[in-house]
């Protein structure tokens, strides 16, 4: 209803008529009739974004059509007014495109996207990238640079918390649940934000997990992992991809032929446009693939690139690159007209112009802020519970301690350029306002903020928990630890935070440890100092309200790690669909402590593991307690024998066998263990959120069609390969008895 009211209220405003998605040769027409009539220079223009910085330069690059989109600007009336240079002073009055990254809300800010695929529910995330778009595009933006698909198996890289972890099947479902609720399926709707799948393609492998750094992604592992979300999401009708700043084997993403033209367009069909990230055409020159900025703007449009962020390299050297033969028109014209494409599509033509006055009512409006509080509740995830530590029971006096108990400006996490902390509602916040009449709340932090060494508050909140029957201890990492260009060497808990834990424990009072971070940070020492341990990658604006009632039971924890946690930051990369290797370890192994002094040199019976530390991790993908317990019985296969074109048939009961009412993220894993390139452990194929009242059995089936067992072989051919299999139904990436099936 909402968006039908918008729609009408804009153009009524903009005396135009109504701009539903118009047919796709409709679309195609308007296109060809527009560029017939365009000269180089407009063109050219169409293929420039910039970002904002005055206003003037903006309506004057605007009136003189040298501009196709604009980002970072998010004030309707200045929108507004460079939109009129473009629609009534340009000669072709072309509609400029304004982007923004809106990458886990706009002004209501969600859980940061680690924290979404957390929960396991696409339709949750649908429904906050719904919200997210409908506060943006109230500020004129129509093209956001979300969502970011890029796979990560190394934390210490500071952009896993942008995108939803280690597993492409997860990632995949993300994709497309964001990109539905950013486009919805009508475009031209003017609450519609065309998506942006990013970065294309590889940039999470960061090596070393520094960010911007090479990648050494060989083909079949970026085929079966990395681009299996790019491809969701484009078949989900995503209208825009935005190329990587990493080389991938010397490779840079914005001069990568093969990945732009031949998988993107021709193998998947993408009709929309690409961009460059920011002046990722500009250092190719960097990178030593370029010469100059020119030289870069000839393999970029070559490569496949339609828009240039902020490098000008294709604004400024086009027209000379043309002359001498370097580039073709033929592509110019085809960058343009996919750019054009989309701008219909968005109904831009007919509805260039943002309604001012709308911001109020959209922004932090309580619908917003419920669906955010409920993704922030099935964002987290209960790693220890102790004695059944939680929910809190029979508590009267809570100490909240902890750096990030009432920090309304951290709990939001990374890239909020709109999200304003004064609408924050920190954990501290909201245990006194829902909980307080009943529990008396004292606050000591005991450690002023994340990184702070100092420990002189220390005692006092020692003192105060001695007094009360629990304390709720508030650790992590400040929002400016993880995201772009923040990558960390050690994930452990900074400053003084794990010897606040330790004294804290040392009370022998209930401790509950909740971890805000950007990513699995090594929390294995801390787990010895607390009962109980939720961890919430940063939760956003509603975070507070949300842990308050995991905290005491109102809601219960659903959430499921999204990537596996390392016991040491010296075990990256581990994840949990790696390959068997010949040597799996599978049995007890000796630890250094172990070994004999002045033992001989042997490698028989040796496996791949470390002296050190054992090679698992200290939690497991899709691994989550809840205050219930499930159990998983029957587990049945319709057949043994599939052909390729059968759907397998799984059914299974799941109980709640505790007392809580809950919510479980069942999960089916597959393994191939035969394959023409050695396959994963398990690969994750489906999983549902499943709620079940205390005591309550369901009897569920999944369904996988056996085509979803296709992977691609080392001639880059993807098929299903006959031969034995295994399923489990469980509830985490590690547990559950494998049953057995064969593909003919
Ligand atoms: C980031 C992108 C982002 C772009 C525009 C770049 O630095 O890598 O993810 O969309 O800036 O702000």
């Amino acid at each position: 209803m909402k968006q039908f009211l918008r729609l009408i209220a804009t153009v009524c405003v903009a005396g135009l008529v109504c701009g539903f998605t118009a047919p796709k040769d409709d679309v195609e027409k308007r296109v060809e009739k527009l560029l017939a009539k365009m000269t180089l220079e407009e063109k050219i223009g169409q293929m420039n974004q910039l970002s904002y910085s005055r206003e003037q330069p903006m309506v004057s690059a605007a009136k003189e059509g040298k501009v196709g989109s604009i980002l970072n600007l998010v004030d309707p009336a200045v929108i507004n007014r460079i939109q009129r240079a473009a629609v009534e002073e340009s000669r072709l009055g072309i509609p400029v495109l304004f982007s923004r990254d809106v990458i886990h809300g706009f002004k209501t800010i969600f859980p940061i996207p680690l924290g979404l695929a957390a929960s396991f529910d696409p339709a949750m995330v649908e429904a906050g990238a719904r919200v997210a778009a409908e506060e943006a595009t109230a500020a004129g933006i129509r093209w956001t640079f979300s969502p970011m698909l890029d796979i990560a198996r190394d934390p210490r890289w500071g952009r896993v918390a942008e995108g939803s972890g280690e597993d492409p099947y997860l990632d995949s479902r993300m994709a497309e649940a964001m990109v539905r609720g950013y486009q919805t399926d009508n475009l031209a709707d003017p609450t519609a934000m065309a998506a942006c799948v990013k970065h294309f393609v590889g940039y999470g492998a960061a090596e070393g997990g520094r960010d911007y750094n090479s990648t050494n992604i060989p083909p079949t592992l970026m085929h079966n992992v990395y681009l299996p979300p790019f491809e969701a999401a484009v078949k989900a009708g995503a209208q825009t991809a935005m190329t990587s700043f990493n080389d991938n084997d010397g490779i840079p993403a914005t001069g990568n032929r093969y990945m732009l033209r031949d998988v993107l367009r021709e193998s998947w069909g993408f009709d929309g446009f690409v961009v460059t990230d920011w002046n990722s055409a500009g250092e190719m020159v960097v990178h030593g693939f370029a010469e100059d900025n020119k030289d870069a703007g000839r393999i970029a449009l070559n490569a496949g690139v339609d828009m240039d962020m902020t490098t000008g390299a294709f604004i400024n050297y086009i027209p000379e690159l043309i002359e001498e033969g370097k580039v073709k028109m033929e592509d110019v014209d085809n960058a343009v007209r996919n750019i054009l494409r989309v701008k219909f599509r968005l109904g831009l033509f007919e509805n260039p112009y943002v309604e001012e006055g709308l911001t109020e009512k959209e922004f932090y409006a309580p619908d917003h802020l419920e669906i955010a509080k409920k993704s922030a509740e099935e964002s987290v995830i209960l790693l220890q519970n102790n004695n059944n530590v939680l929910p809190l029971k029979g508590v009267k006096r809570l100490v909240v301690a902890g750096p990030l108990a009432d920090a309304p400006y951290d709990q939001l996490g990374t890239w909020i350029f709109d999200g304003d902390q004064k609408h924050t509602v920190t954990p501290l916040a909201a245990l006194r306002d829902m909980y307080g009449k009943d529990v008396e709340i004292i606050y000591e932090p005991g450690v002023k903020y994340v990184r702070s060494n100092d420990t002189a508050d220390i005692p006092a909140a020692v003192a105060a928990t001695k007094s009360a029957d629990a304390v709720v201890v508030f650790v992590g990492e400040e929002a400016r630890l993880s995201g772009e260009a923040h990558s960390l060497a050690n994930i452990d808990l900074l400053g003084a935070q794990s010897q606040l834990l330790a004294e804290l424990k040392a009370t022998g009072k209930p401790v509950v440890a909740v971890v805000m971070a950007g990513r699995p940070m090594t929390i294995g020492k801390d787990l010895a100092n607390c009962d109980a341990m939720l961890y919430s990658f940063h939760p956003g604006t509603m975070g507070g309200p949300a842990i308050a009632d995991l905290l005491f039971g109102k809601a219960v924890p659903s959430g499921k790690t999204p990537m596996s946690f390392l016991r040491v930051v010296g075990q990256v990369p581990l994840y949990y669909n790696h390959n068997m290797g010949g040597r799996p370890t599978n049995r007890p192994i000796r630890l250094l402590a172990d070994l004999p002094v002045e033992q001989n040199q042997t490698s028989v019976g040796g496996t791949s593991n470390y002296l050190d530390v054992e090679h698992t991790p200290l939690f497991p993908f899709g691994y989550g307690l809840s205050y219930t317990t499930f159990e998983y019985s029957n587990i049945k296969l319709d057949k043994e024998v599939y052909g390729m074109n059968d759907v397998i048939r799984v059914e299974f009961d799941l109980a709640n066998t505790g007392s809580y009412d809950a919510t479980e993220v069942a999960q089916l894993y597959t393994r191939d263990l035969v394959g023409s390139v050695a396959r994963p452990v398990r690969e994750l194929k489906k999983f549902d959120r499943i709620t079940l009242k205390a005591g309550e059995t369901k009897h569920i089936v999944f369904e996988v069609p056996v085509s979803e067992l296709a992977f691609y072989n080392s001639e880059l051919v993807k098929a299903v390969e006959p031969g034995k299999f295994q399923l489990w139904v469980a509830g985490d990436s590690n547990s559950g008895k494998p049953l057995s099936f064969e593909v003919k």
